[in-house]
């Protein structure tokens, strides 16, 4: 139970009082500002509610800037989740002209095509994307982008975004999802945080914080009142096809009411790109909306088709980025940072400055060579740059600006948190800290890395309760977490009073871990924070194994016999090389790494992984090998098109294998495929079966 309020002294309400004006401040500064919550809603609504209480029976403590004196800032409820019909994907990066040849010249290779491919370009709006989609003409639904697969329902809130129809005329299809960015015009956010500061309240760090902030208010009546603005750029799902190119799509967005960002170009070759680019690079600061970059997309839909996807991007479209900002400031001091995989960062704290539109007060060093090579010293007025959302780094120091006392900097060998040796092993750039399970900073990392929002997504479970209850020993390990509201009845009473905690916070805690403890087994692998095992991998891992149990008998059989054909599985896997190879065999064969799994998998429900496979798929879960010379598509068309139906393809013939399509001039995986009774399939026969 929370301390009832007439049980608290005036001193004690006084000290309460002051902790919550703060921690409320902190939470708005975190949810309006950096569009980053800390905490569920409902956590926070639990606080203000305290403070409104604590105002009510002591009017004499309260103070003049308390957040109860702001309007709207409090958000009631979570959004509704919502699952995008075709996923909302992002886009692949170039940062240079070389990288933008490049995006041509591959989908040339990939297409086998010699000829130019024409390209639309327009600018790449920097703001945040947001799907809308129509039933019979009528807007039903508006979501964000969320993880790509399930964003938030946004419906409430975008009924006053200007370039938003309501509905569509009669020759639009039943079905249309438009896909685009809500952002803000550069002089209405000027105007918002003028009116922010001139209500005391804080003010945003850039337009697309702003636009997000205001996209992610509960109360729509806020939303309605921030000036909002939808540029459409591309579709989800749809009834009818209705153009054959990215152009035509334009036009009939244009025609049916959305707004597309100006200028666009169409472009045959790398000049015409380059022209287009710096064009837009010019006019950027003139420009009423932030951008950071152009798109280019294939033209034509029948070819976007035939490309298709890699991983989370179209292989049809890539985002050229501007040059990052640049600025130069002094560098403080420089810490150490230990990570999950107790690798030592070295950070720069610097004197706070704005980069392109955004407050930077640290930056990354990277590692000792890096500082060594720059030859950066503490004291030093450093050039940093910003990109994007990339983390800002430390480009060098001004040599010219270097004062006698700027002193160089001693990497340390020795982990500041536990004191374990750090080493760097031979050919390793990276130092790490030995102590393993012993050092609280790699715990308290791997157990952030478990709960954050791509893995186990457990809401309200933020930096600072792990670290709580990692001191306390409440949660060693991750299966402690599902352990915890048991553990509550005893041991957490005094934990909770400390930190503050009523029983609903603690009921809200306790509801997101359980509806974490059904979870896809790709989610699943990513929150092991297996080093190299990122998000992509972790999908093509599960997809390949199915369920977690076949995952773990293969690496069994594979951690000691590199021999086996389970480990030339593992390298068949797209993207998984001998270096993460080496990572995943490297986890799995930690006897205490198969200890949390087995303590894992009691209270957890992973169902086999479920793959995003075309409907009634005729390949989908059978072993392809392609193998000759095919006509009618490159080899890496025709391996992406069968796994996009489900079917795995590998690049050498064994028992496992369902077909061998053999094009012309086949040579030893026909005769293995014939001599080990597997199906061989003509290029045509292949496509009658996948029906193209
Ligand atoms: S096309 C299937 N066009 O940039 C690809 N995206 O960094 C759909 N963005 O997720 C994206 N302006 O939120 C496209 N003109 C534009 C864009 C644009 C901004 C955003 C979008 C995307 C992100 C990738």
């Amino acid at each position: 139970m929370n301390k009832g309020l007439f049980d608290f002294s005036k001193e004690d309400a006084v000290t309460r009082y002051k902790f919550l004006v703060k921690e409320i401040r902190r939470h708005d500064e975190l949810y309006h500002g950096k569009d980053k919550p800390e905490i569920s809603d409902a956590d926070y609504d639990v606080l203000r509610q305290e403070l409104d209480e604590i105002e009510q029976r002591f009017p004499d403590i309260v103070v003049k800037s308390s957040p109860s004196k702001k309007v709207g800032a409090t958000p009631s409820k979570g959004f509704k989740k919502v699952k995008h019909s075709v996923p909302m994907l992002s886009l692949s990066n170039a940062f240079s002209e070389e990288d933008a040849q490049d995006f041509i010249v591959k989908i040339q290779r990939f297409l086998s095509i010699q000829d130019d491919i024409e390209i639309l370009a327009e600018p790449k709006i920097d703001g945040l994307s947001c799907s809308l989609r129509y039933e019979n003409r009528k807007l039903v639904l508006a979501a964000t982008r969320g993880d790509g697969a399930e964003g938030e329902d946004i419906t409430a809130n975008v009924q006053h975004v200007a370039g938003i129809p309501k509905a569509l005329p009669d020759n639009a299809p039943d079905t249309l999802e438009v896909r685009g960015e809500i952002y803000m015009r550069r002089d209405d956010f000027a105007a918002l945080n003028q009116r922010q500061i001139e209500a005391g309240k804080d003010i945003f760090a850039n337009p697309r914080n702003a636009a997000a902030g205001s996209v992610r208010q509960l109360d729509s009546s806020i939303t309605a009142q921030r000036p909002l603005h939808f540029f459409g750029y591309a579709l989800g799902e749809m009834s009818a096809p209705f153009s054959k190119t990215q152009e035509g799509i334009r036009k009939n967005l244009s025609s049916w009411g959305f707004v597309a960002a100006q200028p666009s170009a169409l472009c045959n070759n790398i000049n015409d790109i380059m022209a287009y680019y710096n064009h837009v690079m010019m006019l950027r600061p003139d420009l009423p909306f932030d951008i950071d970059g152009v798109v280019y997309k294939v033209n034509d839909i029948a070819l976007q088709e035939r490309l298709g996807f890699i991983s989370r991007s179209p292989r049809w479209a890539t985002a050229h980025k501007f040059p990052a900002e640049q600025a130069v400031t002094i560098l403080k001091d420089i810490f150490i940072q230990v990570g999950r995989t107790g690798a030592l960062t070295p950070v720069a704290e610097l004197e706070p400055i704005t980069v392109g539109g955004v407050v930077v007060s640290r930056a990354t060093l990277h590692n000792e060579d890096e500082i060594e090579r720059k030859d950066v010293r503490v004291g030093d007025h450093v050039i940093i740059q910003r990109a994007g959302d990339v983390i800002p780094q430390v480009i060098g120091p001004v040599l010219d600006k270097r004062s006698k006392e700027a002193k160089k900097f001693i990497f340390p060998h020795h982990c500041p948190i536990c004191n374990s040796l750090a080493i760097r092993e031979e050919g390793e750039v990276v130092r790490r800290c030995t102590g393993g399970l012993i050092c609280k900073a790699q715990a308290v990392e791997r157990l952030k890395h478990f709960v954050s929002r791509n893995a186990f997504d457990i809401e309200g479970m933020g930096e600072k309760i792990i670290i709580e209850f990692f001191e306390e020993g409440m949660i060693k390990s991750p299966a402690d977490i599902f352990r915890l509201e048991e553990r509550d009845r005893g041991s957490l009473t005094p934990l909770r009073s400390r930190m503050g905690w009523g029983d609903q916070s603690a009921r809200n805690l306790f509801d997101a871990i359980e509806r974490r403890k059904t979870i896809s087994l790709d989610r699943f692998i990513y929150a092991l924070g297996i080093r190299q095992v990122g998000e992509a991998t972790s999908k093509k891992l599960a997809a390949f194994y199915g369920t977690l149990d076949h995952m773990m008998e293969e690496m069994a059989k594979t951690v000691h016999d590199r021999g086996c054909e389970s480990f030339s599985d593992i390298l068949n896997i797209e993207d998984v090389g001998p270096s993460v190879a080496d990572d995943l065999l490297g986890f799995f064969a930690e006897q205490h790494n198969l200890d949390i799994l087995k303590d894992l998998k009691e209270s957890l429900t992973i169902p086999a992984f479920e793959k995003i496979v075309a409907e009634g798929s005729p390949v989908a879960g059978k072993t392809v090998v392609f193998t000759g010379t095919l006509l009618t598509m490159t080899r890496a068309e025709a391996k992406a098109r069968a796994e996009s139906l489900g079917a795995k393809v590998a690049g050498s013939v064994s028992k496992k294998t369902d077909y061998v399509v053999a094009g012309a001039d086949a040579g030893s995986k026909l005769k293995s495929a014939s001599e080990l009774g597997v199906r061989i399939l003509s290029e045509e026969e292949w496509k009658n079966l996948i029906g193209v």
